[in-house]
């Protein structure tokens, strides 16, 4: 019989990814994706616990989808609720104490044991125990992460033309701010037959771009066929050739990770798109010591002069966390010099949050919450006209756009250039997963309009990156 699943998706890419898992690892249970919670047979929370606020959004939202499940109960419908991902994992216990109409509480190394989970509650709640009672309820939030790779079923015949693939997973670096290595738990990289396999299966079902992920994705490594360590600067080699693949990309990395051979990839391999998101953090050194990031903000500008030579026409994405404790006003302005010395195409900012368990959260001088916002604010303007002053420079370029989905507005297709712009474009759905070449007119707040480029008599002009030349 046919059951409804709802899944709720926050934080990173790494979390579409799992969501789209969860679904292929329910399938066979005969659970359909729905877009209502209200007809959904079990509603999953996937959860991000990298900032305070992302994790509070969790219990709003579940008091949400406990009105719901009250609502089915009165029509005689079951709903089991799930949270899964890193809030799960870091506040497992507080859940289920919190919200005791909550089902099931599972960590992100534990998704192939879903249907063992979901048979256990279903089970429990059938012999009368009681939907939500105590003693049907699961919570798992174990760790081997080489166990989840090898046990999920292969990834569904369907995928977007732009593909996520996780190829690592967690994290040993210990920023002193970040709950990553907690939750995720260490570095775990997949084997790269099996990440090339995936790729294979994800473009013969119709990808045409696939975004390697890894919470730091280029402390990738994996045995070639002669049993060497290779990095992930030789797995996007190994990529390049599989058939279909047009574009790759990856994402996100940290700037100690950041080898030759990755660097040198950048000019060699056309697939590889000109875009890299390399967190710095901050500017200032003093305060990249505290965060334990391992890098000073020379070797940073050091990174960014070899890619920019490798790829002349790169452009840069970067994170940064204002207010880290004991952040000055000069070492902040720091921050704004390197921001100003590089010029990022985009970036995600945000003020410093103190995670529960992290070293960083019980340093003295923690900076006061309206200084953080007014510094995030003048961050924000600069990366912002950094941003719009890089998208208008590229008004009245014809660049390869991929079509990646049906725009809001009827007729209209959403793509992104090389350089990650989102572009709308009035065009026929026939062209989604194709690379064509468009040019770019106007732009919008956060994207660009364009139009296909026609050349005379040849119709819409095909830009299959293959063929093109590296500027
Ligand atoms: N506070 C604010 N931002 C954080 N990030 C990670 N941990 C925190 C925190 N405690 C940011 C970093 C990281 C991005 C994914 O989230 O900038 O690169
Ligand atoms: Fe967190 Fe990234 Fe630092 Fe790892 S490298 S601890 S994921 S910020």
């Amino acid at each position: 019989m046919s059951k409804k699943l709802f899944i709720k998706t926050y934080g990173c890419q790494m979390n579409v990814y799992d969501s789209g898992r969860m679904a292929d690892v329910l399938a066979p249970l005969g659970y359909r994706p729905t877009s209502s919670p209200e007809e959904a047979d079990m509603i999953i929370l996937n959860t991000c616990h990298i900032r305070e606020k992302a994790a509070e959004k969790v219990f709003s939202e579940l008091g949400r989808m406990r009105a719901i499940k009250a609502a089915r109960a009165d029509r005689g419908a079951r709903t089991l609720i799930a949270v899964a991902g890193c809030v799960a994992q870091a506040e497992g216990q507080e859940i289920t104490r919190r919200a005791p109409y909550v089902d099931m509480v599972f960590g992100p190394q534990t998704y192939h044991r879903l249907p063992e989970m979901v048979a256990r509650v279903a089970r429990a709640g059938a012999n009368g125990a009681g939907a939500g009672g105590k003693s049907s309820r699961v919570l798992e939030t174990d760790f081997p992460v080489e166990a989840k790779f090898d046990e999920l079923p292969e990834t569904s015949a369907s995928a977007a033309p732009a593909a996520f693939l996780t190829v690592q997973e967690g994290c040993d670096r210990f920023c002193t701010f970040c709950v990553v290595p907690y939750t995720r738990g260490a570095e775990y990289s997949r084997p790269l037959a099996d990440v090339l396999a995936e790729a294979r299966r994800l473009t013969g079902a119709g990808a045409s771009e696939i975004t390697l992920l890894g919470q730091n994705v280029n402390a990738y490594h994996g045995a070639d066929a002669d049993g060497n360590d290779r990095g992930l600067g030789y797995l996007i080699r190994e990529l390049a050739a599989v058939e279909g693949l047009k574009r790759i990309r990856y994402t996100t990395s940290h700037p100690r990770d950041m080898d030759e051979e990755l660097i040198a990839a950048h000019g060699e391999v056309e697939a590889l798109m000109p875009f890299v998101h390399l967190p710095v953090q901050s500017g200032a050194e003093r305060i990249l010591m505290a965060m334990n990031r391992g890098h000073g903000m020379q070797d940073y500008l050091a990174i960014i002069d070899r890619l920019r030579a490798a790829r002349s026409d790169i452009a840069l994405s970067s994170d940064f966390i204002i207010g880290f404790p004991g952040e000055s006003e000069a070492e902040f302005e720091a921050t704004m010099d390197l921001v100003r010395s590089v010029g990022f195409a985009q970036s995600y900012s945000f003020k410093y949050s103190p995670r529960p368990g992290t070293p960083a959260a019980s340093l003295a001088e923690q900076v006061p919450e309206e200084l953080k916002a007014e510094r995030l604010a003048r961050l924000q303007d600069l990366l912002g006209a950094q941003q719009d002053a890089f998208n208008k420079a590229s008004l009245g370029a014809t660049v390869p756009v991929l079509f990646e989905r049906t725009g809001r507005k009827k007729g209209q297709l959403v793509g992104r250039t090389p350089h990650m712009q989102a572009v709308h474009i009035e065009a026929p759905a026939g062209l989604l997963g194709r690379v064509v070449d468009v040019r770019l007119t106007r732009a919008l707040a956060n994207s660009l309009a364009g139009e296909i480029a026609t050349r005379p008599g040849t119709g819409p002009a095909d830009a299959e990156i293959a063929g093109r030349a590296i500027a």
